[in-house]
């Protein structure tokens, strides 16, 4: 778990989230409370829940963002989901469990990922062997591999395949033919596991997603996957090995056990669109769907036990984050019982030309940063002036005003825009420079400020 402290955290989400300095302190405390509970007796550190977050303000603002970086930096198994997704239990759709199960299944890709790494220097060890053995049928110590080499006779020159006594220097040079990259393009064929199996892609029926997957997990089980034959070439192949001979090092008991662990004590359910479950008290009678998925979502939020294919993974300290604009629908607007368990209220405040200015220079990955990186990549030196950037944000701002605020967005539509001609252009524009400055940015958006209607579908 990340021991950074609040401090720390939010100069980390600054890099990349402007403004929105409550949002930020918020979540720093919550994701420092879950190190402070760490550190406790285990009497009293399984009495401390986790505060869960509502993130209220209107869209393109940074309520997804702060959540995705927040996550990245804790390196917690972390899982986005729509409320407007679930239906209630018994309806078609996904059930309010279904994010608990998809939670671990991320948390087990995490954790796998992390022991591959680990033991990647022996597995690489193991499939060289196994590569060469593939090479050079007959030469390994270990008796019986699945795989016929494929004689190819564009080829590099190397010793004759088939060689039945154990010779270590033909061994040898193969291992240093294959090492120098030689061998790379040579074609070999390699039995794999089959990614692909039709039968069970029946089970996929819409709206029953997961109980399609446990039943493709039972029987995978009962009947093993089909190995089959592929021609690949040799660097594929060795990939391949890389990936089998790791998954027979770790201990996929372990693997789940450690994912389960770390779900359960660092997890975070961003919950998006929280408002559009919430029904308005004066909007008629109650929306008995969307009220449901509100009760459906309460044992989940205050702890429960959701059974995955990876086993029995409790909620209790899973941290959740909830967001929307929440425009109509207030927090109160959510069942009472629901309001409980999200005690922290923040929220976001809309941006104006300021932030919007600061957003295209200030963040590490900012909109200019990528736009002249990609069409670097074709040779064109692309920047843009200070007052360019102050124009697109004023004329975000502008723009966010007459028609719909759609937030820090607006500057993707008009960088798009802007940028149209040159990015169609930049091909054969191989070592030119752009500048774009203020009078291009107006030049490229004239037409457009003008007429309102037109911005409306065009921006
Ligand atoms: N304060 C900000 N600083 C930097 N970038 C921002 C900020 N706010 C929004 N953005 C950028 O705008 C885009 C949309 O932001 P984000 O996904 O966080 O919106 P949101 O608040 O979740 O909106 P919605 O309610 O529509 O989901 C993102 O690509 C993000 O990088
Ligand atoms: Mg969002």
């Amino acid at each position: 778990m990340s021991s950074l402290t609040p401090r720390e955290i939010v100069s980390e989400l600054d890099k990349f989230v402007v403004g929105q300095a409550e949002a930020k302190r918020m979540v720093a405390i919550a994701m420092r409370n879950r190190w402070r509970r760490q550190r406790l007796e285990p009497e009293l550190r399984d009495e401390i829940a986790p505060k869960n977050i509502i993130m209220m303000g209107p869209t393109g603002v940074g309520k997804t963002e702060i959540a995705r970086r927040l996550a990245k930096l804790a390196k917690s198994p972390f899982h986005k989901v729509e409320a407007t997704k679930f239906t209630e239990v018994g309806y078609v759709g996904r059930d309010v469990e279904s994010m608990i199960r998809d939670l671990m299944e991320i948390g087990v890709n995490m954790v796998r990922a992390e022991e591959r790494e680990k033991v990647r220097v022996r597995a690489e060890k193991h499939a060289e062997e196994r590569l060469i053995d593939l090479l050079l049928p007959g030469t390994g110590k270990s008796p019986s591999y699945t795989f016929t080499p494929m004689p190819d006779p564009a080829s590099p020159q190397v010793p004759a395949t088939g060689v039945t006594s154990a010779n270590e220097s033909t061994r040898e040079k193969f291992r240093q033919l294959w090492r120098e990259g030689k061998l790379d393009e040579r074609m070999v064929e390699l039995e794999i596991a089959g990614q692909d199996n039709a039968a069970m892609s029946i089970m996929a029926i819409p709206g029953m997603d997961d109980m399609g997957g446990q039943m493709q997990d039972v029987l995978g089980r009962m009947f093993p996957q089909k190995k089959r034959l592929r021609k690949m070439k040799v660097k594929d192949a060795f990939t391949a090995l890389v990936q089998e001979e790791s998954d027979k090092l770790i201990d996929m008991d372990k693997v789940q056990e450690n994912a389960r662990e770390r779900v359960e004590q660092t997890g975070i359910i961003f919950l998006d669109e929280l408002d559009k479950v919430a029904t308005r008290q004066d909007h008629g009678g109650p929306d008995v769907s969307r009220e449901g998925v509100q009760r459906d979502l309460l044992p989940v939020v205050e702890g429960c036990v959701v059974n995955t294919k990876y086993g029995m993974v409790r909620t209790d300290h899973i941290l959740f984050i909830a967001a929307g604009a929440f425009h109509y629908a207030k927090p109160s607007d959510l069942i009472p019982e629901l309001q409980g368990r999200f005690p922290l209220r923040v929220e976001l405040s809309a941006l104006g030309k300021e932030e919007f200015y600061r957003i295209l220079t200030e963040p590490q990955n900012a909109l200019t940063v990528q736009y002249s990186a990609l069409l670097g990549t074709e040779g064109l030196d692309l920047t843009f002036t200070d007052d360019a950037l102050r124009e697109i944000a004023s004329m975000a701002q502008k723009i966010n005003e007459d028609t719909e605020n759609i937030g820090a967005r607006r500057l993707y539509t008009l960088m798009e825009k802007i940028l149209s001609d040159v990015s169609f252009d930049a091909s054969d524009m191989n070592g030119k420079k752009v500048q774009v400055d203020s009078a291009y940015v107006r030049e490229k958006l004239a037409d457009i400020v003008e007429d309102r209607d037109l911005s409306r579908y065009i921006l």
